[in-house]
């Protein structure tokens, strides 16, 4: 990491980061959205959530290439594949998986618990031949961390899962490796820091910045509501003094999950946050007011590959402190139009974009 100045404005520059739970989409939508995330990021973890969603190799497979496909040639962007874990599905299909070389974890949802996990997991005890054989194979599974029980509280969903099912899964196959998505909870920081080393955990920028009282700011605000729900101002002081705090079991998810703006402003409107567009600056000013600029490169571009066994990347980020506009609305040809994160606001922290740096070196 190096700071600077330019122009008079102070400048960061980082080993470029990567997004270790990014809901890409498909189709339209996708190629609307993926410039915002390779803009920035090297590599992203690619969530399966799709309709249908991604649960064979051959799957995982296809949706790769489609991305590759929109991809502009000179864009140096990594999808890394996820498989997405079902009742039916066999331990074979996550061995080839693996042997494609491009799926690097599987997803646990719990059946209903967010956006396209109908088809999830309906009894943890069920999938353990699954986790074994992932812990078989040294890929990690990725834990959409929420009880599905009507009964609980939905903000209490988190830590109530943690306590039902993550004990008891972690001590069952103590070879899988483990990571707690989009924490949102005190519950969840303390479990993570005090679990054994093959366990890890992501945080949002969306986690970072804002609490459960901004969805209701001045009225209710569909485009702040979210899965995990934002919680809290006590656990959103936990998660920056987590993700700010250098430990390398947390490293940066954005779980950027764009959805049309008529779908979020509706008598229903679904989860998800889309926050490609100001992932970055998010959690530069987060850092900033924390004191821990220091600390950014780590969560950004060191602990996630360290728990992945995957390289650095090679390249560098520059960011500028100097007021980033964010747009009102992005938009998505026939997807429609999306509202991003902080949309028409201000933000401390821009984006340099050389774009030299963003293109393949090899
Ligand atoms: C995600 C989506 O829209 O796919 N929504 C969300 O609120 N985060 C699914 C998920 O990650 O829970
Ligand atoms: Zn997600």
């Amino acid at each position: 990491m190096t700071s600077g100045t330019t122009n008079g404005n102070a400048t960061l520059t980082i080993t470029r980061p990567d997004d270790w739970h990014l809901h890409l989409r498909d189709d339209d939508l996708m190629a609307a959205v993926l410039p915002w995330t390779t803009r920035c990021f090297a590599r992203a973890v690619i969530m399966p959530n799709l309709k249908p969603p991604v649960t064979t190799a051959a799957a995982a497979a296809a949706y790769y290439e489609r991305i590759l496909d929109a991809l502009h040639p000179d864009v140096d962007f990594t999808p890394l594949m996820t498989l997405y874990l079902t009742d039916a599905m066999k331990p074979a299909e996550i061995e080839r998986a693996k042997a494609q070389g491009f799926v690097v974890a599987a997803k646990l949802y719990p059946a209903g618990a967010t956006t396209n996990s109908e088809a999830g997991v309906t009894d943890l005890r069920r999938a353990r031949p699954l986790f074994e054989a992932l812990a078989a194979c040294g890929l990690p599974l990725l834990v959409h961390g929420e009880v599905t029980d009507p009964d609980v509280d939905v903000f209490d969903r988190e830590a109530v899962f943690i306590e039902r099912h993550l004990r008891l899964l972690l001590d069952d196959v103590p070879d899988l490796k483990v990571v707690l998505e989009h924490v949102t909870t005190r519950q969840a920081v303390a479990f993570v820091e005090q679990g054994p080393p093959t366990l890890a955990a992501t945080i949002t920028a969306h986690h970072l910045l804002l609490n459960r009282g901004a969805m209701f700011q001045g009225g209710l605000n569909p485009h702040l509501y979210c899965l995990p729900v934002l919680k809290r101002e006590e656990h959103r002081q936990a998660l920056v003094a987590a993700a700010t705090g250098g430990s390398p079991r947390f490293f940066l998810g954005t779980d950027s999950a764009p959805h049309a703006r008529t779908a979020k402003e509706s008598g229903c409107g679904c989860a998800g946050i889309f926050s490609a567009p100001v992932a970055i600056e998010v959690y530069a000013s987060v850092f900033e007011q924390a004191g821990a600029l220091d600390r950014l490169e780590g969560f950004c571009g060191r602990h996630g590959p360290l728990f992945y066994g995957l390289p650095f990347n090679r390249g560098t980020l520059t960011l500028e402190r100097r007021p980033f506009r964010v747009p009102a609305v992005v938009p998505a040809g026939t997807a429609g139009d999306l509202v991003p994160l902080a949309a028409g606001s201000s933000l401390d922290w821009s984006l340099v974009q050389p774009a030299a740096r963003l293109v393949r070196e090899d």
